[in-house]
């Protein structure tokens, strides 16, 4: 591995081998999601928490400082949106010559196994792979968003990551899944991290879901709505980062949740 993209993973990847990636990419295809309409205002009180921002170049560009901030992934597939025919008919954004003009620490592209555009998204994310590994540009593969996140079991997601991987994605973001997420993890020969899904009932869900995906080999979280959708997101934010990057059980997690909480 070259000496800029053994650079570049180890900015996001940290010495204990986990990450905590928050990403605010969503806009890209919905729009102005809730609690994300404003992202400079959304990331402040959660940036010293996290070790990566997940970002598409137009709100990195006009919402974030770039004198203080985290790691950038940045989201470089997109084209379709929520009011249009199929969300899996993305082609790439973003070209190389902007990826390092935004200094990016990566770049993440959605591949929809199993949707008309298998094919597409997954020369998408090969191509992608050919430039960017020129430049010693991570990719980070992101599986299973839309109408795919249906199929959220063991088999599809182990397919899609691994199909991934095969490709030459550096790091595979995926769905936890109840029933053998380890074998998700297994077959993937390189990095899974897990994102959130929409926004669950209870905090604790998430600490307990995130703590089993890290149990079963999983190196840590991209995850969004739960953070900076929930009432208190710097509480969760500190709980999350202590299941990644302290051992923290669920029920130390739920502590520190309501500790932050009744501090902030
Ligand atoms: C959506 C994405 C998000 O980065 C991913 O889904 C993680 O966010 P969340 O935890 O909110 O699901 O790729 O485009």
């Amino acid at each position: 591995m070259n000496w800029g993209m053994k650079n570049r993973l180890s900015q996001l990847i940290q010495p204990d081998g986990h990450c905590f990636f928050l990403p605010i990419d969503h806009g890209y295809f919905q729009g102005p999601t809730s609690c994300l309409e404003k992202p400079g205002e959304t990331i402040k009180p959660l940036l010293a928490y996290c070790d990566a921002l997940f970002v598409t170049r137009g709100v990195l560009r006009a919402c974030v400082d770039p004198a203080n901030t985290k790691p950038i992934i940045l989201r470089v597939s997109g084209g379709t949106s929520m009011a249009g025919k199929d969300l899996a008919n993305e082609g790439i954004t973003t070209s190389i010559q902007e990826i390092l003009r935004l200094n990016a620490a990566a770049v993440g592209i959605s591949v929809f196994v199993g949707s008309d555009y298998e094919k597409e998204t997954l020369l998408n994310l090969a191509n992608l792979v050919n430039v960017c590994e020129d430049y010693g540009v991570p990719v980070m593969a992101v599986t299973a968003v839309g109408k795919e996140l249906e199929k959220r079991d063991a088999r599809y997601l182990g397919l899609s990551c691994r199909i991934a991987a095969e490709l030459g994605a550096r790091v595979v973001k995926t769905y936890w899944c109840e029933k053998d997420f380890d074998k998700v993890v297994k077959g993937c020969p390189v990095p899974v991290v897990m994102a959130g899904g929409p926004k669950c009932e209870t905090e604790l869900e998430v600490f307990d879901f995130v703590y089993d995906g890290m149990q079963k080999g999983a190196i840590g979280i991209n995850l969004g709505r739960n953070v900076w959708q929930s009432a208190h997101p710097v509480a969760m934010a500190a709980a999350l980062r202590a299941i990644i990057h302290e051992k923290a059980t669920p029920k130390k997690a739920q502590e520190l949740f309501k500790e932050t909480k009744s501090n902030k």
